[in-house]
């Protein structure tokens, strides 16, 4: 008892001390003060600029020290649902003449170099997009506006490729198409390859771009063809193969240059594995095809006919084992990679 009262009696004389203490210091504080005007504010300036700076090195080091710790979470990360909650069906498309690049980029923040993974749960499914391309930066621009959200909805890991044929020579999509492959698999090991034509937009967010155990041919309808299928056998426009099914095909001909007749090469390599081609419902198979004159440089293959007789005996040689070309550059921008290639000439 006694004990305690006396330390009491020391703490308040202490408290006394701390704040006559505090009077005391405040007191000469203000005096500088008064005195110094100049110098406090030159010293406040200065360490709200530290604070400033210090803030920029924060930032830094936490995207330093975020990327780490960010793919921790991503290996933790829950498995995407077998169907992805965020698909709406058909949807009304747009194609405003004002469209720049700037306005698609601004609109899907989400990529990095032409690549996304969904942010929240882990994707099922590793698909690389590649589109050939040459003098259609419009409807490539229609297509990437459409395109990203549309794969974004279906919970996707991919990437697009645009392939780009240098020079004036004839084009030859299904060589592009090769090389595409090719190239893509340098970056990652895709498991699923989707070929799209530039100019083909799809309508409805239920066509899945994944892959079967069968080759899938991905457009039924147009709206130009009055969404009926093309032909019986049709197999161009989109189509998904695994990157086993494409390499057991030894992938396109590399000798169809200019419009017609690859594609149904590439059935007839299909059929000879006794592949059997999926086709989606037609409800849900429709694309809109921007309008489009026939290309210069790109005129009907008045060959086709004739190789396409030729592929029973020539799938083994004419594919990916020989495929030829010279990459010429490789451009990761945010919605696309940019393979630019010389592919040679017919
Ligand atoms: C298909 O849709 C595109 C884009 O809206 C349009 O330019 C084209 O005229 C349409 N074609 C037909 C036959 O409806
Ligand atoms: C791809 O790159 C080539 C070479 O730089 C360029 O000429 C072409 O316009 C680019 N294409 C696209 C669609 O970005």
């Amino acid at each position: 008892m006694g004990l305690c009262t006396a330390l009491k009696k020391v703490s308040r004389r202490g408290k006394i001390v701390v704040l006559v203490g505090l009077l005391l210091s405040v007191l000469a504080w203000k005096a500088t003060v008064s005195g110094e005007t100049d110098k406090t504010v030159h010293v406040n300036s200065a360490s709200t600029q530290t604070l400033v700076r210090e803030e920029k090195l924060r930032e830094k080091l936490n995207t330093w020290t975020v990327a780490p710790s960010y793919s921790n979470i991503l290996a933790e990360k829950v498995d995407c649902p077998e169907e992805s909650p965020l698909l709406v069906g058909a949807s009304k498309l747009s194609f405003e003449s004002s469209l720049n690049l700037k306005d698609v980029e601004n609109e899907n923040k989400g990529l990095t170099k032409g690549e996304y993974e969904p942010s929240d749960c882990k994707a099922m499914h590793s698909v690389a997009i590649l589109i050939p391309h040459r003098n259609r930066e419009k409807h490539l621009l229609y297509l990437l506006q459409n395109l990203h959200p549309f794969l974004q909805r279906q919970q996707l890991h991919y990437a697009i490729y645009v392939i780009h044929q240098a020079g004036d020579a004839t084009f030859n999509r299904a060589k592009l198409l090769n090389v595409g492959y090719l190239e893509a698999i340098k970056d990652f090991s895709w498991e699923c390859f989707i070929f799209h034509d530039v100019d083909l937009v799809p309508e409805n967010d239920h066509n899945l771009y994944i892959c079967d155990q069968q080759p899938k041919h991905l457009v039924v309808g147009r709206n130009v063809t009055g969404y009926k299928l093309r032909y019986k056998g049709y197999f161009g426009g989109v189509t998904a193969m695994t990157k086993d099914q494409f390499f057991q095909v030894n992938g396109f001909s590399n000798n169809y240059w200019g419009w017609g007749g690859e594609d149904d090469d590439l059935r007839v390599r299909v059929e000879l594995q006794k592949m059997k081609i999926l086709r989606p419902p037609a409800d849900v198979a429709r694309y809109t095809m921007v309008f489009h004159k026939r290309d210069s440089g790109n005129q009907v293959n008045r060959n086709r006919m004739n190789l396409l007789g030729q592929t029973t005996k020539m799938w083994r040689t004419d594919g990916l084992n020989s495929c030829k070309y010279e990459t010429l550059s490789v451009a990761r921008y945010p919605l696309y990679v940019n393979i630019t290639v010389d592919i040679g000439r017919p």
